[in-house]
């Protein structure tokens, strides 16, 4: 290893070295900065020769040192060429003309569609849109609606209970039955008083928030959301109520659609009915969707006095009716949207979503 080296012989070996290295870099196979280091970097072969260049005869070295330089140089402007070929290559291929690569563009949940689909068509009779609390005291979730504490009325509700521990003597005799027990609002009707407590009169309130029921299986999720109706003015009648609910029929399901009401209980109406839409698929005359060519929406009736009077309300001269249907139950039931499944909804598969 440590014996001399005749000059012609390093020389052709520097030769050699360089003719491997232009080889290398016309291959193209490996990169610009790869071939810098394995070309000119330490453990490089260049590298290994300069270090050999003292066993050249001490007369030769100057000039021997010269031929490495040039072989560098060489190296160097070839690996330069190849880094801008490879630019130009680039930039030629670039077509400023061509249509550009489209960003992935989203859009809104379809729950949030429905609901401002449902606020757009109650906006048109003059309904307001308007949000109450989703958490809530027992007293505006039940209370205020006419059922009061142990009414059996409201096991109607599987409702998510929060112990809440105010200052009780702070607040006078009315507030402390009020501010007892919190509520996750099993349902939008707490927003009846609270919007009659405002003390604006005429009402025309569309609140529509989430709900949250203890519940879950294929037509039933925690939260959910529902849509609460409620007009109060003088002399409003049955007509009024049944007048809103084809108008709305017609508008988010179809003209064909219409709807009637059925009797049934609810402690904050009376009377109470359960709203029915005609079938989308028989319009009515009965099949296997339907059995008897209606399907439910959901409740209604004529706003109770006592719910009235919780409100300050003078049912002397006031009166009115409310609903309150899921939002997600009518968009289920609009044609071309059958799920079989309503949680779909919320396990955010992209590809479900996609499609709406
Ligand atoms: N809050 C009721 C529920 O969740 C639905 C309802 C029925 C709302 C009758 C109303 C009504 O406003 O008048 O089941």
């Amino acid at each position: 290893m440590n014996d001399p080296i005749p000059t012609p012989n390093f020389i052709g070996m520097l030769l050699e070295c360089q003719q491997d290295a232009l080889d290398a870099i016309a291959d193209a196979e490996k990169s610009v900065d790869r071939l810098r280091i394995e070309l000119l970097g330490g453990k490089s072969e260049l590298a290994k020769l300069t270090k050999q260049i003292r066993l050249v005869p001490a007369v030769d070295r100057a000039q021997v040192g010269t031929v490495v330089n040039q072989v560098k140089q060489t190296i160097l402007q070839a690996l330069a060429a190849r880094g801008t070929t490879q630019q130009t290559k680039t930039t030629l291929s670039f077509d400023p003309t061509m249509p550009g690569i489209e960003p992935p563009e989203g859009h809104l949940h379809i729950v949030t569609q429905a609901i401002e689909e449902i606020t757009r068509i109650f906006e048109r009779i003059s309904f307001i849109r308007v949000r109450h609390p989703e958490v809530d005291w027992d007293w505006y979730a039940f209370g205020s609606l006419n059922m009061p504490e142990n009414h059996p009325a409201r096991d109607e509700w599987e409702t998510f209970f929060i112990e809440a521990f105010p200052d009780r003597k702070k607040f006078p005799i009315r507030e402390r039955t009020i501010r007892n027990r919190i509520v996750l609002t099993p349902h939008t009707s707490n927003g009846q008083v609270r919007e009659m407590e405002k003390g604006v009169l005429p009402i025309r309130m569309i609140n529509i928030a989430k709900c949250y029921r203890r519940q879950i299986d294929v037509s039933h999720t925690p939260m959910f959301h529902q849509f609460e109706g409620l007009y109060i003015d003088h002399e409003v009648s049955i007509g009024h109520l049944k007048g809103v609910l084809d108008y709305f029929a017609k508008q988010f399901f179809g003209p064909s659609r219409t709807t009637r009401i059925r009797p049934f209980h609810f402690q904050f109406t009376e009377p109470s009915f359960e709203v029915d839409v005609t079938c989308g698929v028989c319009l009515g005359k009965g099949c296997k969707l339907c059995k008897g060519g209606w399907l439910e929406l959901g409740g209604a009736g004529m706003v109770h006095p006592v719910v009235l009077k919780h409100g300050g309300v003078d049912t002397t001269k006031y009166n009115g009716f409310a609903f309150g249907w899921g939002v997600e139950r009518c968009y289920m039931m609009k044609a071309g949207t059958q799920l079989d499944d309503i949680r779909l909804l919320y396990s955010n598969d992209v590809r479900f979503l996609e499609q709406f």
